[in-house]
């Protein structure tokens, strides 16, 4: 048997604009996380069970464009591909230190706490724990940089035109400061600081917001650049702030970020409602977070008002809060 994990990601400034060249601030959220257990079976085939999502079926009766099958016939390919390649150059004991030749019959569990379509990353985190521990049990090891890469195909097959923000936090697990085809950057934390994460419980698939903000765009690219420019330069700030441990200018930073983003007609009475009463709990700043009408939205707090701040978001309609440290 072969488990691997994933977390969660939750993105601090600069979503959206990030998918146009612009940097945005990710952290890993490692209080949800999607884990894959796979082990040997005696029926013929692979079986997938993910009940989170009501899947229990055969790999070969899902299409094959469905998020879980696709991570799976990829990984097939890729490393059949690989193995093919040096069965031409090597010798057959390192083919077979790559990767099995027939697929051999499997029970595939998935099980994620990550709300589903709510801007935590839950399908770049189902994608590589699956990878990993396909990548484990079938003995066909794998880099980070390889994960990475092959999440993010993943990504922009079921999300259109995805940054990479989401799949690069959850591979690497660390803080990020994202931009688009660009060496993956992370950014130190000067003081640790404190962020209360609340879910609207609405899903919102981010391949329709970030398709709404293109048409706009589309409309309209000078003005949309130069609103992306703002983001940018709030995200730009921000990395300066949190690595000087000036992370109370962070919620008036967020505050700005979320104005922008309801100007990009990505917030939704529910998120507003949240980062409001937010605010009026006491937090610094407030602002939606991932793609936005639904999902989540986060809340800067000093450490001592956090549980307030969860009450008040809890009482003006959350699902369900976290509170996490970033540091
Ligand atoms: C989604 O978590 C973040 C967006 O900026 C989309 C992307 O970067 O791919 C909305």
């Amino acid at each position: 048997m072969t488990t691997a994990s994933a977390p969660g990601k939750i993105i601090l400034f600069g979503e959206h604009a990030v998918v146009y060249g612009r940097p945005a601030l990710a952290v890993p959220v490692t209080q949800v996380h999607a884990d894959v257990e796979i082990l040997g079976s005696d029926s013929t085939g692979v079986l997938i069970h993910a009940p989170g999502i009501n899947l229990h079926a055969d790999l070969n009766t899902l299409p094959s464009d469905h998020p879980v099958a696709s991570v799976i016939h990829n990984f097939l390919f890729i490393s059949r591909i690989s193995r093919a390649e040096r069965s031409r150059s090597d010798s057959e004991g390192a083919v077979e230190a790559r990767g099995e030749g027939k697929f051999p019959n499997l029970q595939i569990n998935i099980t994620s706490t990550i709300p589903v379509a709510s801007g935590l990353g839950s399908g770049a985190a189902v994608t590589v724990a699956l990878l990993r521990a396909l990548s484990s049990y079938l003995n066909y090891p794998m880099t980070e940089e390889e994960v990475n890469a092959f999440a993010y195909d993943i990504e922009k097959l079921h999300h259109g035109t995805p940054s990479g923000i989401d799949n690069t936090v959850v591979t690497y697990a660390k803080p990020v400061y994202f931009i688009k085809g660009q060496p993956i950057e992370t950014f130190k934390v000067g003081t640790p600081f404190t962020i209360v994460i609340a879910d609207t419980g609405i899903s919102a698939p981010t391949k329709e917001s970030v398709a709404d903000v293109r048409k706009l765009w589309e409309a309209d690219k000078m003005k949309w650049e130069g609103v992306f420019d703002e983001v940018g330069e709030i995200a730009r700030a921000a990395k300066e702030k949190i690595e000087t441990g000036d992370w109370r200018l962070l919620g008036e930073l967020m505050n700005r970020n979320h104005a922008l983003l309801q100007e990009m007609t990505v917030s939704s009475p529910e998120l507003d409602a949240l980062v409001e009463a937010a605010r009026k709990a006491g937090a610094t700043g407030a602002k939606l977070s991932g793609g936005g009408r639904g999902g989540n939205m986060i809340a800067l707090a000093e450490a001592e008002k956090a549980d307030d701040i969860s009450s008040a978001l809890m009482s003006a309609g959350a699902k369900n809060t976290i509170v996490t440290q970033v540091s």
